[in-house]
């Protein structure tokens, strides 16, 4: 307890928000949109939406448009939406499968899922040319934890080398095994360094979360990541067998492998810039923030259960789902209450307290990225 309020106070200490400008600037957004999410790792969705060769995705980063398939081979490839002839986007449905190419619907240029342009019609005429000169433009992917992650960096750090912090810190909640349950999306009118700030903290929770604070106590937070991308801890679950549920009680049973001390433990970690992971004994969600401006953002919220789970009589996932959609709702209600109030020319810079020490870090990891001034 003393170890984590000196940390946090040295953390804090002399620390405010940020500034107007970061919240309501179109110019400081396309900084973000540069410097910050064409060059981090972001997640996108996970390996078992496109199991079979040819299937896809799309996924809108900024004014980008990136096509994710799985190759003949079995790998996850990715790819600007983008023709090499006259630059058309090839592709806008949103989901679906390719049958062994993708072809632009305006001369029908196509390209194989490894990339390579392998029909273009009458081009054999044109002196010189070369399809093999003409792939489609790729963009970096990784796997982990049965996640997707691209980084549309023309050379982006190494995943192994940004993710060290986070190899198999969650082996005990098996992610890779877990299914997908349910899905929802939001529409959110606020900036998202708020829905991280937001997410950061549970100094908010008595007032804005009655019924998480019934659950989990808000003050139980310890921190084990403080510093940089990655940034989070966990809280207790004040009741033996109890989980965040709308009946407090888990509501499956626990993943095979959970620790003792993590059945009463829920974990909450931001993965700078795009992705909140939050791990229950018994389910994981996972949010996807896809910003759209400086005062919207798009959040995809997803639970997961591993399947020996689902298949028990006392799987009750819409416990999980209802009660974390209620929690969601209240902290984008709170999150577009501050992004109005941030954009008065009245908002300044305000001290944080001790329970914010993650959004002095967060704040920290988005002045690094956009190069400007820490003091
Ligand atoms: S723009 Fe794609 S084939 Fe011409
Ligand atoms: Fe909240």
């Amino acid at each position: 307890m003393t170890v984590f309020f000196k940390t946090a106070e040295t953390l804090t200490a002399g620390a405010k928000t940020l500034p107007g400008y970061y919240y309501r600037s179109a110019d400081l957004f396309q900084a973000e949109i540069e410097r910050i999410f064409y060059r981090r790792w972001l997640c996108v969705g996970r390996e078992a939406q496109i199991p079979e060769p040819g299937d896809y995705f799309l996924q809108q980063v900024g004014p980008e448009n990136i096509i994710i398939v799985r190759d003949q081979q079995g790998r996850v490839r990715a790819y600007y939406n983008v023709c090499r002839h006259r630059g058309s986007r090839m592709c806008t449905t949103e989901a679906g499968r390719f049958p062994k190419a993708i072809q632009c619907p305006y001369h029908a240029w196509t390209y194989g899922l490894d990339g390579r342009l392998i029909g273009a019609p009458h081009m054999a005429e044109v002196r010189d040319f070369d399809k093999a000169d003409y792939p489609l433009h790729p963009v970096a992917t990784a796997s982990w934890e049965g996640f997707i992650l691209i980084n549309l960096a023309e050379q982006p750090e190494p995943f192994e080398h940004a993710y060290a912090p986070l190899l198999g810190k969650f082996a005990g909640w098996r992610l890779p095994e877990l299914q997908t349950v349910h899905q929802i999306s939001y529409d959110v009118q606020a900036n998202w360094k708020l829905l991280f700030q937001n997410y950061s903290e549970c100094y908010h929770c008595p007032p804005v979360h009655p019924e998480l604070s019934k659950l989990s106590h808000y003050t139980s937070g310890r921190n084990d990541l403080i510093e940089g991308p990655f940034l989070g801890g966990f809280m207790d679950i004040d009741h033996e067998g109890g989980s965040l549920s709308m009946s407090g009680r888990a509501c499956a049973a626990p993943i095979a492998g959970i620790s003792q001390e993590n059945l009463q433990r829920v974990y909450y970690y931001t993965l700078f810039p795009n992705m909140f992971l939050t791990l229950h004994p018994e389910y994981v969600t996972a949010h996807l923030l896809w910003p759209q401006s400086y005062d919207r953002t798009l959040n995809s919220c997803s639970w997961f259960f591993h399947p020996e789970a689902m298949k028990r009589p006392d799987f009750r996932p819409d416990e999980a789902v209802d009660f974390w959609d209620m929690i969601n709702r209240e902290d984008w209600h709170v999150s577009e209450l501050t992004q109005l109030g941030v954009s008065s020319k009245a908002y300044g810079p305000s001290p944080y307290s001790q329970q914010e020490s993650l959004l002095a870090a967060f704040d920290r990891e988005v002045l690094r990225a956009l190069e400007h001034d820490l003091g």
